[in-house]
This record gives structure tokens, sequence and C-alpha cells, in this order.
């Protein structure tokens, strides 16, 4: 008996059908009433007592497995039947899966990051829940500075005197580099920052920003001068222009804003420069002596420069959409614009 069972399992095992037709007569072959599994059930009956529990057993699973392979092969005939009748070419390749594309944030975020690493500056990343100290204080920011209020900053744990925060810029990251690297420091510091803005096409209360660092002795604003108009004509094409307007900032002084030539009328003014023909891209400055000495370095000894920018700004600008909100809807239709965007 036992060489029996055997002998259906392999048959079952070599089985193939290519009909309905084929099925059944297998389902007769092995399972109908004069089937080879049925007549062994019969047999059953002649086997000595002490051995009834161990084919009993053997017989139960082989024709529960012959149920099963009749009802898969069954199924089988059925869908592929089904297919032919239908006229399908299951042949055919299927559909290409649908690839993804970089976010427009995230390929002008790279493009920034890769111009100053090209000229040696080292990529450095801070916590997004920071400190009062990182965001503020070390920044020079007096107690009393309006953008300490409650309107702008998203606090953590407020009433501490060191209350942790949502950081409001990416300069916190310059603070901790100054604090840990050993000297000269040049960094970019690419993050994510958080305001309590109201949601508008001009503003939103996640955005990205990249942060730039340069300290070393006998750094000047000339030379700050040069790393951004090297900057601006990567980003913008070599024919940019760059103009520093005074601006006031806590940590740097002197401070400055810097426009770019815009890049769609070529300076003879547009709706999108206003008609000035200048568009701005960010804020930067000598490191105020205050910022360098809270983090313990010399400033009779060393200076330096830092600028800063808003990444959705510089993709504004690259690809004219002005609408900051299109970059955060997750809308597929708008992303999947970028997939032949320049590779970066
Ligand atoms: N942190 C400023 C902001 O969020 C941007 C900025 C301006 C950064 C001037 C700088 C700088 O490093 O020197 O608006």
């Amino acid at each position: 008996m036992k060489e029996a069972i055997e002998q259906i399992l392999a048959e079952l095992d070599a089985l193939k059908c290519s009909s309905e037709k084929e099925v059944e007569e297998a389902r007769i072959h092995f399972l109908g009433k004069k089937g080879s599994v049925t007549r062994l059930f019969e047999e059953f009956r002649t086997v000595a007592p002490e051995m009834k529990r161990e084919f009993g057993q053997k017989l139960n699973l082989l024709k529960k497995q012959a149920t099963e392979r009749i009802e898969s092969l069954k199924e089988s005939v059925g869908t592929t039947a089904g297919a032919a009748a239908s006229g399908d070419d299951l042949t055919m390749p299927a559909d290409p899966m649908e690839l993804g594309s970089r976010h427009p944030v995230s390929i002008v975020r790279q493009e920034i990051v890769d111009i100053f690493r090209k000229v040696g500056y080292d990529v450095a990343e801070g916590p997004e829940v920071e400190d009062d100290w990182h965001v503020f204080e070390a920044l020079n920011f007096p107690p009393d500075h309006p953008a300490r209020d409650m309107q702008d900053t998203f606090f953590v744990s407020a009433g501490h005197p060191n209350p942790l925060l949502l950081r409001t810029h990416t300069s916190s990251v310059q603070v901790r580099m100054m604090e840990t690297l050993p000297l000269p420091i040049r960094v970019i510091c690419p993050g994510r920052v958080f305001r309590n803005e109201a949601i508008s096409a001009r503003a939103h209360c996640i955005f990205h920003q990249v942060e730039g660092l340069y300290i070393d002795k006998g750094v000047t604003f000339a030379d700050l001068k040069q790393a951004i108009l090297m900057f601006a004509r990567e980003m913008f094409g070599a024919d940019t222009q760059i103009r520093m307007r005074p601006s006031y900032f806590p940590f740097t002084e002197p401070s400055s804003e810097v426009d770019v030539s815009c890049n769609i009328c070529k300076g003879k003014g547009c709706n999108i420069c206003k008609g000035t023909g200048w568009l701005e891209i960010m804020g930067c400055g000598m490191v105020d002596p205050n910022v360098l000495r809270a983090s313990g370095i010399d400033p009779t000894v060393y200076s330096g420069f830092a600028f800063g920018m808003g990444v959705e700004r510089i993709a504004m600008l690259k690809w004219q959409v002005n609408d900051l909100r299109h970059y955060f809807e997750n809308d597929m239709r708008f992303l999947g614009e970028f997939a032949t965007a320049p590779e970066v």
C-alpha cells in the first residue's frame, strides 16, 4: 500500500491538463468510483489493525492532495481558456511600471549643494527641533527681538530658560558647526525650517533653506561677493549679474540682501521681476563678532561670511512656478513636469 500511495503522488505531481475535459478525466482516474485513490480506501479494510492508524492518515492526506491538485488544474485551464476566448494575448509584455521623478525642491536643493561642494564646502546638518540658544541667542538676537515672538516660532516647550522649538532658519546649523568644527570652517547646510505662517501663494509654514558659512583668517566682504557671484552664475546662467543691497540681520555686520538680474526679461522688466529687472535670492553678511564670540571663536583673529537662501524661492525663479502651494500638494501632474528637468 505504501508503494501504491507513493506512485499516485508521483502521478499527481506529473499531471498536466490542457482542457477542462482532461481535468475531468483525471478526476475520474484518481477520485472517481473506480479511481485509484478510491480503490486504496477499499483495500484499507484489509490492512492489519496495528497499521491502520498510520495508513489511515496517509490515505486521508493523499485524498486531500489529489482533490487540491485537481481543483488547481481546473482553475488554471479555466483562466487560460477564458483568456484565449476573450482574445487576450498572454505573451504580451506587461505595462511598464510608472517611474517616479525627483521632487522639484529636492532637485534644486541638490543643485545648490553641488555648486558649493565643487568649491570645497562640506555638507552639514543639524536638528529640526532646536533650542533657543542655537536659533536665536547665539545668533545675537536681542531678547525682545520680534522673531522670537510666538507669532513666528513653533515652540515645543515654552517657559524654559532655553526652550525647545522648531528651527525657524538653518542659521542654527552654523552655530552648531562653529561650536564643534576645527577652524577654518567652510560648510553648506541644507534643511527644513518651520514658521507659524498662514499658508498662501507666497508663504508656507514648512519650507527649505540652505545656509552657507565660511570662517578663516582674513575673510573679507570681497570673498563673500565672489562666492555669491559664482553661485548666481552657476545657478542662473553665465551672464547673470548680482546686486547687493544693504540690509539688517542680527547675526551679520554688515548685512546685505542679494538680487540677481532677471533671467526671464534679461533686465528689461517683466511681471516676474515686477518691472524692476531684479529678483531677490538671499540674505548674507559678515558674521557678527558677537556671534563668533558666542561660539568661542576669537573675532580679533578670525572673520567669516554667512548667507542663507530659500530653496522654494530659487525653484520658483528657476521654473517660474509662482504659487508655493504647488510644491506641497503632491499633485502628480505637477510633480511629473520635472521628470525632464536637467539631471543634477
Ligand atoms: N536666516 C535668514 C532667514 O531665515 C537668512 C540669512 C540671512 C542667513 C543672512 C544668513 C545671513 O546666514 O547671513 O531669513
